[in-house]
């Protein structure tokens, strides 16, 4: 899955996405050491831990979210440690006291092979001992094959605006939700722009993860339903799960 052509929407869509800063601020302080993030995005987590003074450095595979989270850090006055790469196959002489992915980051391995390459690789980055925390959602079918508008509506200084609709597909079989972006703009002239984007994931049932993380080396996870440390549970929208290296 290759987010380059993700950029310019992605910080529109989750700049302010806040649930989880927090959480990993307080993670990442906890462990002391090098932190890696994998599929660190445009840096919305990265720079904020490196704010923090966190020591950290951000895998990502697309040279484009890599450029954006640079430009996000250089305009606050950070230099930020940024590694393109893929999960499954990235090699760091470096190892790490806390490995974390973010938001969904794990929700592009599709296969269960690409999952335990990518899980025994971070794991082959990890201290003995070092930590794993990651996040997932739990998704809610929405109806497919509609176009949906969920209240994105973006107003640009130029007078345009933008707004975003989507049609999901669910394939059960194979655990995908993929989503079609058709994302509007309207000009001040009345002219009409339209881009169009397609994103895959995977989701993830709580006990299939377990299972992948025992696989991998780790030891049976914490996991809790939300960013503050509340119970999975009917209703609950996040997986957040907290594990370490055996
Ligand atoms: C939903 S975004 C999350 C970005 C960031 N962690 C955040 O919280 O804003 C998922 C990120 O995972 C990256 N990604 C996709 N496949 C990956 C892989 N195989 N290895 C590492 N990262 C991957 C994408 O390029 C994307 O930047």
């Amino acid at each position: 899955m290759n987010y380059d052509d993700f950029a310019d929407l992605y910080d529109h869509q989750y700049d302010l996405y806040r649930d989880d800063l927090h959480f990993y601020a307080g993670v990442a302080e906890r462990a002391g050491g090098p932190v890696l993030e994998v599929g660190a995005g445009t840096g919305r987590v990265t720079t904020h831990l490196a704010r923090r003074g966190v020591e950290i450095t951000g895998l990502e595979p697309s040279g484009r979210m890599i450029a954006r989270a640079q430009e996000r850090a250089a305009g606050g006055g950070l230099d930020l440690k940024m590694v393109q790469g893929d999960a499954k196959t990235f090699r760091l002489e470096q190892k790490f006291g806390l490995i974390i992915a973010p938001f969904n980051a794990l929700m592009h391995l599709y296969t269960p092979n690409e999952q335990l390459q990518a899980l025994e690789n971070l794991h082959a980055h990890l201290e003995t001992g070092g930590k794993f925390t990651f996040d997932l959602y739990l998704p809610r079918f929405g109806k497919s094959n509609t176009v949906r508008h969920e209240g994105e509506t973006l107003h640009a200084p130029d007078g345009s605006r933008t707004d975003i609709f989507l049609v999901q597909r669910h394939d059960k079989l194979r655990q995908h939700i993929t989503t079609e972006y058709h994302v509007d703009t309207t000009h001040p002239g009345g002219q009409l722009t339209r881009r169009h984007y397609t994103l895959t994931q995977r989701y993830y049932t709580r006990y299939e993860v377990e299972w992948l993380l025992r696989f991998a080396g780790f030891e049976s996870p914490r996991v809790t339903g939300s960013f503050q440390g509340g119970p999975l549970e009917k209703g609950s929208e996040v997986m957040v799960f907290q594990t370490r290296a055996l």
